[in-house]
């Protein structure tokens, strides 16, 4: 007999307009796309090479010209709509595989190799995003291209000039929405998860505070105490009895001691998928067994295997319990809310509320309220 799919029955979670609580409302938000949002990393896109990209179910072309200049198009050629990433890129242009048609960096169609049937050069052109890289992270603003400069890359000085300190980016794509990720990296009531690892323990939340759309917070925790972190955290030196964190919208980041800090950037690419760039970094990691500082020369190559034998082992627990979390809701969505940490509140109150700023500005929300509205008067 067939196995019955569990889920045969189960209504799918509400989308945003149809939730009816909070947590419903924050598992189907997008993000606001006026924010540069980290999508690939640098290495990953050679010269001639293209990538796709996704922006909340938006699908981008992302390509490097053999000049080495990246740029990003719609990922859909204007004349049958198949995605530009399965062309290849051309010189400083993407083409598309099927007729051959050519794009430039802003989007425009350059060049068509058949008959124009006696036509003059049409004027065809999909979107183009404006693109930064910094901190070995490619960044695209999504938003609407004449506010770019009304937002920022996340400025992280210790990255940057040539006293920088080490960091070797980490990223993952789960199966989970953006705000659960969120929760899980703030939320250190989940210290069991890791009691492996123990990347902090004995976590009391000291206070927190959201200031416009940033929320603070500030854990008294043993940070790195762990069996294998505490080999290479000097905890002589540091005071690793405290950790800051905030959800600085739409990034999350945390500082200990001025001295260990991480910074958090999401790409939500649907309600239930979400890549994640990590950067990890450390004023100084000590070798193992001494209190000697691991000298700059090294840090890359240490850095390189301290995320595959730690961070990556952490971030793994986190991955499992996220998706579990993910596939529970998407079975539970209705269940009664149970929620302790206040902190976990604040970010989804801040969640919801940018993405209600976003679709009040496009107008979604209110189209999407009319449409309720007709559909219920028709039902009544
Ligand atoms: S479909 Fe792209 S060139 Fe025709
Ligand atoms: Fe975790």
């Amino acid at each position: 007999m067939a196995k019955r799919d569990p889920y045969a029955d189960k209504a799918p979670p509400p989308s945003f307009t149809e939730a009816r609580n909070s947590r419903q409302k924050v598992r189907a938000a997008g993000m606001n796309p006026n924010y540069w949002y980290a999508v690939e990393l640098d290495k990953n896109v050679g010269k001639e090479e293209v990538v796709e990209v996704v922006f909340w179910k938006r699908s981008i072309a992302l390509f490097r010209d053999v000049h080495g200049e990246l740029h990003a198009i719609e990922n859909r050629c204007a004349h049958r709509q198949l995605k530009l990433t399965t062309g290849h890129v051309d010189g400083c242009n993407l083409v598309c595989p099927y007729h051959g048609w050519a794009y430039d960096g802003e989007g425009k169609v350059v060049d068509i190799p058949h008959s124009l049937f006696g036509r003059k050069f049409p004027k065809f052109q999909v979107p183009s995003m404006p693109v930064q890289v910094r901190y070995g992270l490619i960044w695209i603003f999504m938003g609407d291209a004449e506010r770019q400069h009304e937002a920022s890359i996340p400025e992280i000085p210790e990255l940057e000039g040539p006293d920088r300190w080490t960091c070797v980016p980490v990223d993952a794509t789960w199966t989970a929405h953006h705000s659960m990720i969120i929760d899980n990296v703030s939320d250190f009531t989940h210290a069991y998860l890791h009691r492996r690892y123990e990347p902090f323990k004995d976590a009391e939340l000291t206070g927190f505070e959201v200031q416009g759309d940033t929320v603070e917070l500030e854990y008294d925790t043993q940070v790195g105490a762990g069996k294998v972190s505490s080999l290479f955290v000097d905890r002589e030196s540091v005071d690793t009895n405290q950790m800051k964190l905030a959800y600085e919208y739409p990034y999350q980041r945390s500082n200990t001691d001025d001295q260990i800090k991480h910074w958090l950037f999401v790409l939500p690419i649907d309600e239930r998928t979400t890549r994640s760039f990590y950067l990890f970094y450390f004023k100084a990691l000590k070798v193992p067994f001494t209190r000697f500082r691991i000298p700059r020369p090294v840090m890359t190559p240490f850095m390189h295997a301290a995320n595959k034998l730690l961070v990556g082992k952490i971030l793994d627990e986190d991955r499992v319990a996220v998706e579990a979390e993910q596939e529970g809701y998407e079975m539970h969505w209705d269940a009664p809310l149970a929620e302790l940490n206040p902190v976990v509140k604040a970010f989804q109150d801040l969640t919801i509320r940018k993405w209600e700023e976003h679709l009040a500005e496009t107008g979604g929300l209110a189209q999407l309220k009319t449409k309720k509205k007709t559909e219920s008067s028709a039902n009544a």
